[in-house]
C-alpha cells in the first residue's frame, strides 16, 4: 500500500460518514484482496508433511516484518481495535474500547461497504468498564457473515467481520482451536495466520488468553524469551488495574487485533487468566497475607476478562460461571468445561486418589453429566482447557521422563503423576469417562494447556488400554508458551524427535505428538466425519507468516479408529 494511501486512510473522516467510509473501504478492499492473493499463493505452496523421519525444512520463503497490515489502520480513538464473540445462530457480541467516557454508535451490515445496515444502536462507554463496550446484537440470521464498526463523534473504528452460528439443518462447521498466548515468550504469528485464512466460522480459545505472570517469575514458572516483548505491568497481575493493563497490552498487539477483527471468538478460561495453578480458593504463588483475599483477586481477574473480551453476560446471577453449552445447529453440542475456578486444590498422592476430589465442582459436574446424557446433536465436543488423557505410566524411561518433566506432564518430583491436570483427579476422570462412553460414536475432546501437540485415543482406565477408544482427544500446541525445544534450547524438530518417539512408545493411547511446535488446529465437521488439521508456525521468536500443516486426522462418525489423511 502506498504511503499516500496509508496517510489518506488515517485522516479524520470528513462530513458524510457513510459515503466517505464507503469510498475508503472500496479502495482498501481491492488492495487487500490483491495482497491476500499474493500471500495465500506463497503460503499454501508451503504445505508439507510433518514427522521427524521426513521433517522438511521450515525456512522456505522469508520471515516477514508485516510492514503492511491487511487490516484497515485503527483510529487512535479506537486504539484497541474491534472484536466479536459468543456467536449464536441469531446473535453475536461486538466489542471495542474508546479513550473517553462518550456515547458510541455501532452498526452491523451484510456488506463491508455498509450499504445494507442490518442493525444499529448506541451505548455509553463507562469508566467502570474500563471504557470497553460489549454489545449483544440479536435477531440476526443464522450462519451469516456480518461486518460491524463503531463511531464516536468524528472518530470511526476499523471494520470487523463476524459470523453467526448455523441453525438446525446445517451440515457443516469449520473453526480453529488455540490456547496459551504468552506475550513475553513470542510473537503471535498464530493469530496472524488465523486472521488471514478467511475459511473459519469462529475461534475456540481454550484459555491462557493472557498470562498474569511477572517478567521475573518465580522458579516454578518459565521466564519469557529475550525478544523485546516484556509484560506490562512488569510484575505479576494481582489487582484489577494490573489485569486491565495486561489486557490492554495484549489488545494493542497488531496480530491480536487482526485475529479479532476477522472472526468471532468463543473463549474458555484457564489458570493464567487468573493465576498460575489457580483453584477454587487459591493458586500456586498466591499468598493471602501478602496478596490479599483470593476471592478479590479472582473477581478482579474475571472482571477485567469480561471487559476486554467480547463476552455475553450469560449468567447474571453468577457472573464468574464460565462453563456453558454452545449449540452449533444440530451438528455439534459444544460443552465448554472449566477445570480451574471450581476445582479442589491440586494435591499429591495419596490425597489425589480420594474419591471425593473434584476438578469440576458439584454443580458443573451435574451439568456436564446431564448435558452429555441428553445430547441429541450428531457430535458431542468437550472443550477442555487441560489435557484429559493420562500422561502417566508406572514405568517411565529416562527419555520420556525428561520430556514429561520439562512439559510439566508429570509432577516436578519425577515420580508422581502431575496433579495439576486431569491426572490429578483420577477418580472423577474415570467417572466422567464412564459417562462419556455412553455417547456412542461422536465424542471429541479438544484440549490445550500443555503447550504440545497430541492426538489421543480416549480410553477409560489404564487397565482398558487395549480396548476400543470412546472418542478422540486433540490437544493443540501453544500459541507462544515454551515447549520442549524452547526449554532445552534445542533447534526445533531435531533432538526432540527421539523424545517424541519415546513418549509414543510409553503412552499406547497417544497416536501422534509434536513437542516443539506452536500453532493452531482447524476443525472441520460434517455429519459423516470430523477432520482435524494441525497447523504449525515456523517460529515465534520473530514475526513470520510461514506456516505448514503438520498433520491431518479424520474420525468417521460411529467408528473407533482414526485415520491420518495428510
Ligand atoms: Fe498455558
Amino acid at each position: 500500500m502506498s504511503k499516500t494511501l496509508r496517510k489518506l486512510t488515517r485522516m479524520p473522516l470528513p462530513e458524510g460518514w457513510l459515503w466517505e467510509t464507503f469510498k475508503r473501504r472500496f479502495l482498501l478492499i481491492d488492495l487487500r484482496s490483491f495482497w491476500l492473493f499474493i500471500k495465500e499463493s506463497s503460503l499454501r505452496s508451503l504445505m508439507v508433511r510433518n514427522g521427524c523421519d521426513s521433517k522438511p525444512p521450515l525456512n522456505h520463503g522469508s520471515v516477514e516484518k508485516y510492514s503492511e497490515s491487511p487490516m484497515s489502520p485503527a483510529n487512535p480513538f479506537f486504539a484497541h481495535g474491534v472484536a466479536s464473540g459468543e456467536p449464536l445462530s441469531d446473535a453475536v457480541v461486538i466489542w471495542t474500547r474508546v479513550q473517553d467516557a462518550v456515547d458510541v454508535d455501532w452498526e452491523l451490515s451484510l456488506s463491508p461497504e455498509f450499504d445494507h445496515i442490518k442493525a444499529f444502536g448506541s451505548c455509553r462507554a463507562e469508566l467502570e468498564n474500563d471504557l470497553t463496550i460489549n454489545v449483544d446484537v440479536t435477531e440476526l440470521d443464522p450462519f451469516t457473515v456480518y461486518y460491524y464498526r463503531f463511531r464516536a463523534g468524528r472518530h470511526v473504528s476499523s471494520v470487523g467481520k463476524t459470523k453467526t452460528l448455523p441453525a438446525s439443518g446445517e451440515q457443516r462447521a469449520r473453526f480453529a482451536q488455540v490456547s496459551c498466548a504468552k506475550y513475553n515468550a513470542g510473537f503471535f504469528n498464530t493469530y496472524a495466520a488465523i486472521a488471514k485464512r478467511g475459511d473459519l466460522d469462529f475461534l475456540l480459545h481454550l484459555g491462557d488468553y493472557i498470562y498474569e505472570a511477572s517478567n521475573n517469575p518465580p522458579g516454578s514458572q518459565t521466564p519469557g524469551a529475550d525478544i523485546g516483548r516484556p509484560f506490562k505491568p512488569d510484575h505479576e497481575c494481582k489487582s484489577l488495574e494490573d489485569y486491565r493493563l495486561r489486557y490492554e497490552q495484549y489488545r494493542s498487539d497488531p496480530d491480536v487485533q487482526a485475529m479479532h477483527a476477522s472472526l468471532p471468538i468463543i473463549p474458555m478460561v484457564d489458570d493464567h487468566e487468573i493465576a498460575d495453578g489457580a483453584w477454587r480458593d487459591g493458586a500456586d504463588e498466591h499468598d493471602e497475607t501478602r496478596d490479599g483475599p483470593w476471592s478479590l483477586r479472582m473477581q478482579a481477574a474475571l472482571k477485567a476478562r469480561s471487559e476486554w473480551l467480547p463476552m455475553r453476560k450469560n449468567f447474571p446471577e453468577n457472573p464468574n460461571r464460565a462453563y456453558r453449552t454452545i449449540q452449533i445447529g444440530n451438528l455439534i453440542d459444544l460443552l465448554l468445561v472449566d477445570t480451574r475456578t471450581m476445582r479442589d486444590r491440586p494435591a499429591p498422592p495419596p490425597e489425589m486418589y480420594l474419591e471425593s476430589r473434584s476438578a469440576l465442582g458439584v454443580h458443573q459436574r451435574d451439568w456436564l453429566y446431564r448435558s452429555v446424557e441428553s445430547s441429541k446433536s450428531r457430535w458431542c465436543f468437550i472443550a477442555n482447557p487441560s489435557v484429559m488423557s493420562s500422561t502417566w505410566s508406572d514405568s517411565i524411561d529416562d527419555k520420556s521422563r525428561l520430556a514429561l518433566l520439562k512439559l510439566k506432564l508429570i509432577a516436578s518430583n519425577g515420580v508422581d503423576p502431575d496433579w495439576d491436570q486431569w491426572d490429578g483427579y483420577p477418580h472423577e476422570r474415570e467417572e466422567l469417562l464412564s459417562v462419556l462412553s455412553k455417547k456412542k460414536g461422536g465424542l471429541i475432546v479438544l484440549s490445550g494447556d500443555i503447550h504440545a501437540s497430541f492426538v489421543f485415543e480416549l480410553k477409560s482406565g489404564s487397565q482398558q488400554l487395549s480396548s476400543d477408544p470412546i472418542g478422540f482427544e486433540f490437544v493443540v500446541p501453544s500459541i507462544t508458551s515454551q515447549n520442549l525445544d524452547d526449554k532445552m534450547k534445542w533447534e526445533p524438530g531435531t533432538l526432540s524427535c527421539e523424545y517424541q518417539a519415546a513418549l509414543l512408545e510409553l503412552l499406547p493411547h497417544a497416536v501422534w505428538c509434536d513437542l516443539d511446535s506452536h500453532g493452531y488446529n482447524v476443525i472441520d465437521v460434517n455429519q459423516d466425519r470430523v477432520q482435524v488439521e494441525y497447523w504449525h508456525v515456523q517460529t515465534v521468536l520473530q514475526r513470520s507468516d510461514i506456516e505448514r500443516m503438520a498433520s491431518s486426522w479424520k474420525v468417521r462418525h460411529g467408528e473407533t479408529s482414526i485415520e491420518r489423511v495428510d
